[in-house]
């Protein structure tokens, strides 16, 4: 039996990964995942239930039992539409929180690699390509400068109402990246044979026309663009 394509797009937040994967997946029809969300829900069901960040098994066990579905882009945890809740900075720093446990890092690894599915698979995160998804025949890691990822975050909060303090944002987003990046278990890196992009200077239609050239000459009998 032939392997299932997957595509993994990994990065630091606000590198656009989420953007491009999602296009990416829209365009040829294939199932997305967003694996950030999963450790989003699980920190905003910690903060809930008032557990401390150092219970690892009370975690992991939450973790492994997770009530958690995905309809298109709603989150729906015990159906409830937690989609809201999970997308402010807060969960943002408690996801990278939750994050750094490996009992949840491996409660959590079937559980996504359930989506690789035909026709194909494009998977958003910070470790699809290095240990979700090692077998991916495409792999780009997608970046940017801290100042310009901070700026797309602050213009994305402000267009939501939501009042931001760009400073503050910008020690935010070096802080999770010094997390995700210093982590020992599936740390923040360019999976081996990744396409390295760098955002910064680019627009999104240049960035996703990077990917999408990545993608065609390596799936050679996609048609279109
Ligand atoms: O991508 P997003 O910003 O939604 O991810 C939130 C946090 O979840 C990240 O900062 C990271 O700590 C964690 N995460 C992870 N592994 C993934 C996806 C997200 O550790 N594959």
């Amino acid at each position: 039996m032939s392997q299932v394509r997957i595509i993994t797009v990994d990065g630091p937040s606000g590198s656009g990964k989420g953007t491009i994967s999602q296009r990416v997946a829209e365009h040829l029809g294939w199932h997305f995942l967003d694996s950030g969300a999963i450790y989003r829900v699980l920190g905003v069901m910690v903060d809930r239930e008032d557990i401390s960040i150092d219970s690892v098994d009370k975690i992991a066990e939450l973790a492994r039992n997770m009530p958690l579905s995905f309809s298109g882009e709603q989150a729906m945890l015990a159906g409830e539409d937690v989609t809201g809740e999970i997308r402010t900075e807060t969960a943002g720093n408690r996801a990278s929180k939750v994050a750094v446990i490996p009992e949840v890092r491996s409660a959590l690894l079937e559980w996504q690699q359930k989506y690789a599915k035909p026709p194909g698979l494009v998977a958003d995160g910070r470790d699809m390509g290095t240990v979700v998804f090692p077998q991916a025949q495409v792999k780009i890691f997608l970046t940017a400068s801290p100042e310009e990822r901070a700026k797309r975050r602050y213009k994305q909060l402000k267009e939501k109402g939501l009042g931001v303090n760009l400073a503050r944002l910008i020690e935010e987003i070096r802080e999770r990246d010094e997390r995700d990046s210093k982590r020992t278990v599936a740390p923040l890196q360019a999976a081996e044979g990744a396409l390295t992009l760098d955002s910064t200077q680019l627009s999104i239609d240049e960035v996703y026309g990077q990917v999408m050239r990545k993608v065609h000459e390596t799936f050679a009998d996609l048609s279109g663009n």
